[in-house]
């Protein structure tokens, strides 16, 4: 799991295993000086990564790793450079990121490794910056994606067991790591690559399905030639399930007490201390509020970590955003889906800004280690455009003409629990309600309204499958089970997958777009043109009066927005925009608002 907030009781228990750890204290030189232990300075390499009593070591060095989380695949990859320079002139000396199999592999047997999703060139990147490498290749990985990671093709498998030896994992996993691991086992230390250390899977001991698992996992990378320094991430109250022997355990903070560091020891015996996720923020879903950060507890934990010596790991520095449909959903008493924007509190804002923590901390990371913050990015002003409005339109019925489900009477339409996630039932293509995980039931009309037969539609929306838990292998997504019409199952849905693709949005839509004069109702594509005359620059998409639905920008998928909230302002990177015309389509799914507007201030929340 990796979305929590740090609660009182949370920042009490880390106090009292401080207190605990005291003992352990060292006398520490004014400021650390590593500057020795960077990439360019260690062309020589013998001995990587490596755990020495309670030290890590670099070269016989001891060395302590301070590490931030970066998501390639949440940011566009012009801005890669930026970003991790600014985590570099922050402090920090290593740059952890993880593998989403399911980007990787969209479809059984297809890969892609390349564009943004071309990881290499990223950790090729943080290497030229000065910074080390921690890779969480998975396969599952959490990090509040859709399945976590993993890729939803695996639950066409009724039988499936996800994160265990079934052999219908295994084999897809197998085949992965055939096409994934030779293109990261060149950029290891000893190869002259900055990956210092190799985490395996996440959390597993939260999972902890198959005692067989996490031996797996280790032997099918060690196959394939990954030799850095291995690392398990559990919670505290995990730790002992996730670990496994000869590969070093290291902590997710939640629950961290005494015995936590007792479990620790008796695991590993004295063993440097490693927060692989250290956060005081977590992510936000659709319709709560804005979780805020509180940077007084974080800098003092931040400072006592430090002091006794624990390497750290920020989760996030840079959140980035969830484009596409990449963002899953959490399930605690209900179902809660992420938002779009992926910002995360982090030092870094989503659009890459610096906020006023990212300075303390620079600050405060100089006054104990010596940084090289003469790096600076240069500032990334953005844009405020001219509001576009809409010109044509096309109605989902335009282009699914056959989605449909005749019937002949009206009555009580029943989903019993197996609608996912969110239903909008349609008769004769007028809005009658929702269906969905709190809502089951709904009238239709009587018949004197109607013709002698009908036309019933379901559009049905996958708002993102759940990220961890112990029920993902049931994160099916559509109609999972009947409908149920006055208690009888309706048979012959004629079932239409609305994928998205961008190439759906750029070819497949037929050119059939009808100018709009005052339609507004959804769901339909709505097109506009936004022309801008120079250098194209960030901005910030606001959809007033708009209610819910997909935005893509010159056949890009920006992700989804909803008047819900709380995000109000949705990223759009200048590097997706050019010169002269971009396309926006916006597929609203209930009413359509007059304009498109833009914004140079993000919005995401109270
Ligand atoms: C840090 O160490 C390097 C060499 O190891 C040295 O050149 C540099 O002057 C040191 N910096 C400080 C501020 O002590
Ligand atoms: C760990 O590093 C500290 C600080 O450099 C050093 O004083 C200590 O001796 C090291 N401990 C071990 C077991 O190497």
């Amino acid at each position: 799991m990796w979305a929590f907030l740090v609660r009182p009781e949370g920042i009490l228990c880390l106090s009292s295993a401080l207190s605990v750890m005291a003992q352990l204290k060292y006398n520490f030189p004014p400021r650390l000086n590593q500057t020795h232990l960077t990439p360019s300075n260690l062309k020589n390499r013998v001995e990587g990564l490596k755990v020495k009593g309670s030290n890590f070591t670099l070269e016989g060095f001891p060395f302590l790793i301070v590490a931030g989380t970066i998501h390639y695949f949440r940011v566009p990859r012009e801005y890669w450079y930026d970003r991790l320079l600014k985590l570099k002139s922050c402090g920090f000396n290593t740059v952890t990121t993880h593998i989403p199999w399911n980007l990787h592999e969209p479809l059984k047997g297809q890969f892609i490794f390349t564009k943004n999703l071309d990881f290499m060139s990223f950790l090729l990147t943080a290497s030229e910056v000065g910074l080390w490498v921690i890779l969480c290749p998975g396969p599952y990985i959490g990090v509040d994606l859709d399945l976590g990671g993993l890729p939803s093709w695996l639950l066409q498998d009724p039988k499936m067991k996800l994160r265990t030896t079934y052999r219908g994992f295994t084999n897809a996993v197998d085949i992965y790591f055939d096409h994934l691991i030779p293109r990261i086992t060149s950029l290891q230390y000893h190869k002259g690559g900055p990956i210092i250390a190799v985490q395996l899977e996440n959390e597993y001991g939260s999972y902890y399905k198959d005692k067989g698992y996490m031996r797996y996992i280790k032997k099918a990378l060690v196959a394939r030639k990954i030799q850095v320094l291995l690392l398990t991430a559990d919670d505290g109250q995990d730790v002992t399930k996730g670990h496994i022997k000869n590969v070093l355990a290291t902590l997710h903070m939640k629950n961290i007490h005494k015995e936590t560091y007792q479990k620790l020891l008796l695991l590993q015996g004295p063993s440097p201390i490693l927060m692989t996720v250290y956060t005081a923020k977590s992510f936000d879903t659709w319709g709560l509020l804005r979780r805020n950060l509180d940077l007084h507890l974080l800098m003092k934990d931040v400072q006592e970590m430090i002091k006794l010596r624990f390497s750290l790991n920020f989760y996030m520095f840079h959140g980035g955003t969830n484009f596409g449909f990449m963002g899953g959903a959490v399930e605690t008493q209900k179902y809660e889906p992420v938002v779009t924007s992926y910002d995360y509190g982090a030092l870094l804002t989503e659009d890459g800004d610096y906020t006023p923590e990212y300075f303390a901390f620079q600050e405060y990371f100089s006054s104990v280690l010596v940084v090289s913050t003469h790096l600076q990015s240069k500032h990334n002003p953005k844009a405020a455009y001219k509001s576009v409005i809409p010109t044509h339109y096309l109605t989902l019925w335009d282009i699914l003409p056959y989605l449909e489900k005749s019937i002949s009477a009206g009555g009580i339409l029943m989903s019993k629990r197996n609608v996912h996630d969110r239903a909008q039932v349609f008769v004769d293509e007028k809005y009658i309600g929702v269906l969905d995980q709190s809502n089951d039931q709904l009238t239709l009309p009587a018949k004197n309204h109607y013709k002698n037969s009908w036309t019933l539609s379901i559009l049905v929306e996958n708002q993102g499958r759940i990220t961890y838990g112990l029920n993902i292998n049931s994160a099916r997504k559509g109609l999972t089970g009947n409908i149920y019409l006055n208690n009888s199952p309706l048979k012959k849905f004629k079932i239409f997958s609305l994928e998205m693709k961008p190439k759906f949005i750029q070819r497949n839509l037929p050119n059939l777009w009808k100018p709009i004069h005052d339609h507004s109702v959804g769901p339909a594509f709505f097109l506009g043109f936004l022309r801008i005359a120079n250098k194209p620059r960030d901005t910030l998409i606001k959809l007033e009066h708009w209610t819910k639905g997909v935005i893509f920008i010159n056949g890009q998928n920006l992700g989804r927005y909803w008047s819900l909230g709380p995000q109000g302002t949705y990223y759009l990177p200048g590097v997706w925009l050019q010169p002269g015309n971009n396309e926006i389509i916006v597929f609203e799914e209930v009413k359509a608002g007059p304009e498109i507007k833009f914004t140079d201030s993000a919005h995401l929340g109270f």
